[in-house]
């Protein structure tokens, strides 16, 4: 029988990534354990956590897929994870989710901890016992302590991957390539702005008709043919009766331009020789028709005179009356009284009454043209054409 090995040995041979031999393992979790020595103890302490000792693969066993994963993710290389004991860095727990066992690097007692110690203590491993902790390093000192993967590098595919750094590669590209295609997405549901112009639309040009076709719509535009006529005559029949009212209306507009009645009675007529008219007298044989006195008279201006006057009132226009025996005027109406001359002196009338136009025509008769009056309170009485010598 074999020497049973010490602890020790068992852990050097597994830092080493030798495989113990079965018979020596069996012989060696049979056998009693010995007791442990202080130096052992304190390189337990230092070296093998306890989630470490939980989850470590058998010895002689190639890592999972989750091992290489895990010992990606603290930075292990595949050298290290490798190492049956020295590995084995994930636990799985209960739920199957894997959680992080970051085995403490054992650095000697009393030497400060390194970089990947440092860092692989942020992520939640147990700092060892009598490591001094040095001050933490800048995020700079650590991303350089980082090892940066290829960018561009040519990976096997996903289930061929035995390497910790390709299968975290591939996940990475893998992740990029779902943030494009997200980006993509986005940019392809996103709305266009208002200031940017609106792509052309591809125009169809139409082709050129043909003389037929071009000669039947000018026809069809130019309005109904003669069969459509025909077959609507209340059409036509609407549009004669319109033109002839329309013919109609403008007939009776142009004889309302023109009077009912073009002779108008004369304004001159002859009364006879001066001779008929006796002295200081007042002839009314012309009042109804003509509506003028001829009057023969000396108290005007002390000459013997024949002259028309109107027999109309100048206060509101009544016909007054001759009075023989008073030898004046009377207005029948408010009272105005005027003299033989036509002067007023008395009642409302404001001013003398009017003569009209007399002449003697060729036949020596006296002429009275009532188109022209004369007016004393404007000095026309004075007019050779106002009156007649009487003799
Ligand atoms: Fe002749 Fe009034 S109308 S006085």
């Amino acid at each position: 029988m074999a020497e049973r090995p010490s602890v020790k040995d068992i852990l050097a041979a597994a830092r080493k990534g030798g495989a113990v031999k079965p018979t020596d393992a069996a012989e060696l979790v049979a056998a009693p354990a010995p007791e442990p020595t202080l130096e052992a103890t304190a390189i337990e302490a230092t070296t093998v956590a306890p989630t470490v000792a939980a989850v470590a693969p058998p010895l002689g066993r190639p890592m999972t897929l989750k091992e290489k994963l895990a010992a990606a993710r603290v930075g292990a290389t595949p050298a290290a994870a490798s190492a049956p004991v020295a590995a084995a860095p994930v636990a799985a727990t209960a739920s199957g989710e894997i959680e992080k066992a970051v085995p403490a690097p054992a650095p000697s007692l009393g030497r400060p901890m390194t970089l990947k110690e440092k860092l692989a203590a942020s992520r939640g491993a147990t700092v060892p016992a009598g490591a001094s902790v040095a001050p933490a390093a800048t995020p700079s000192a650590m991303s350089a302590a980082v090892p940066k993967t290829a960018v561009a590098r040519e990976l096997p595919p996903l289930a061929e991957i035995t390497d910790p750094k390709d299968l975290a590669e591939a996940l990475r590209q893998a992740g990029a390539k779902k943030d494009r295609e997200v980006a993509g997405a986005i940019a392809k549901a996103a709305p266009v702005r208002p200031g940017a112009k609106p792509k052309a639309e591809a125009k169809t040009v139409p082709g050129r008709p043909s003389k037929t076709a071009a000669l039947s719509e000018s026809t069809a535009e130019s309005g109904p043919s003669r069969r459509t006529v025909l077959k609507f005559p209340w059409v036509v029949a609407g549009w004669a009766s319109f033109t002839l009212g329309l013919t109609a209306f403008t007939a009776m507009l142009g004889r309302f331009m023109f009077p009912n009645v073009l002779a108008e009675p004369p304004s001159t007529v002859k009364v006879g020789v001066p001779s008929d008219f006796a002295k200081e007298d007042v002839s009314e044989r012309w009042k109804a028709e003509w509506g003028f006195w001829i009057v023969r008279t000396e108290r005007f201006n002390g000459q013997d005179i024949l002259f028309a006057l109107q027999s109309v009132c100048t206060h509101l226009g009544c016909p007054p009356n001759w009075l023989a025996g008073e030898q004046k005027f009377k207005c029948p109406c408010h009272g105005s009284g005027f003299y033989i001359s036509g002067v007023n002196f008395e009642g409302p009338a404001p001013r003398p009454l009017e003569r009209f136009r007399v002449a003697i025509a060729d036949d020596g008769q006296i002429i009275v043209d009532k188109s022209q009056k004369f007016q004393e309170e404007l000095a026309q009485w004075t007019d050779p054409d106002s009156f007649l010598a009487a003799v």
